[in-house]
């Protein structure tokens, strides 16, 4: 059976990485998920107070970080791994949520995440989740998926997420963070958030998240299926 990437865009908080984490599961598959790089990174640079706008104290800082991603067999979940040691509790915080659109949108942070995720999926059998990941990560991705929801839907969502790590956030500012990181993700100069033009649209407004699972994987049977 070959193998295939699988890549799947869009806006923040449509259920991308729980619909993607499934799949993979389900395909044997490995789950890479871009947006925790871009927190882990975010996190390192503000625990170093690096100057993003400074590109020497920008590139000194990336030398120093390297992501993994580690299954934890105890607890069934996948952790973002800073430096060897698991992260995934404070990249998922709000704090994090509202510094790293403006992280992830200057161009060497994304030249050497883009290159190690290209490393990650070189031998395929990835399913993949992000913003740029079947227009600038995997351009030859054989299935590319572009998600959306309205606001309301993924802030209530994200709302439902942070509350069940304890942490309570209103409604509007989950609203607020979402449209800022939208936009800011959008209109980066740098490979910005956009549909590639061979991306299939998936509005998850009204869908629960089995439906977005089965969805995609009938996509990839189908692509499958033609290879
Ligand atoms: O998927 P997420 O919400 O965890 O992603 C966090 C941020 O990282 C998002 O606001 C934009 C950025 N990101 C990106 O620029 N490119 C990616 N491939 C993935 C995420």
């Amino acid at each position: 059976m070959p193998k295939i990437v699988i890549a799947i865009d869009g806006y923040s908080s449509c259920g991308k990485s729980t619909t993607a984490k499934a799949v993979a599961a389900r395909m044997g598959y490995a789950y890479i998920d871009t947006g925790a790089m871009y927190r882990a990174v975010s996190l390192f640079f503000s625990r170093e107070h690096v100057s993003l706008s400074n590109t020497g104290d920008v590139l000194n800082a990336l030398d120093k970080i390297h992501i993994t991603f580690n299954f934890n067999g105890r607890t069934g979940k996948n952790e973002t791994c800073l430096n060897g040691l698991n992260v995934e509790e404070e990249i998922r915080t709000m704090f994090i949520s509202n510094i790293v659109s403006e992280v992830s949108a200057i161009p060497e942070v994304r030249w050497a995440m883009v290159a190690q995720q290209q490393k990650m999926g070189r031998k395929r059998g990835v399913v993949m989740d992000g913003r740029d990941i079947g227009t600038k990560v995997f351009p030859d991705a054989e299935v590319k998926i572009f998600m959306t929801a309205d606001v309301e839907t993924r802030a209530r969502r994200r709302q439902q997420e942070l509350l069940e790590k304890g942490e309570m956030v209103n409604l509007n500012d989950i609203i607020e963070n979402l449209e800022k990181r939208d936009r800011i993700d959008s209109t980066r100069s740098e490979s910005p958030l956009v549909q590639a033009p061979d991306a299939v649209l998936l509005d998850t407004s009204h869908m629960a998240i089995e439906e977005q699972i089965e969805w995609v994987i009938e996509q990839a049977d189908t692509r499958l299926a033609q290879i």
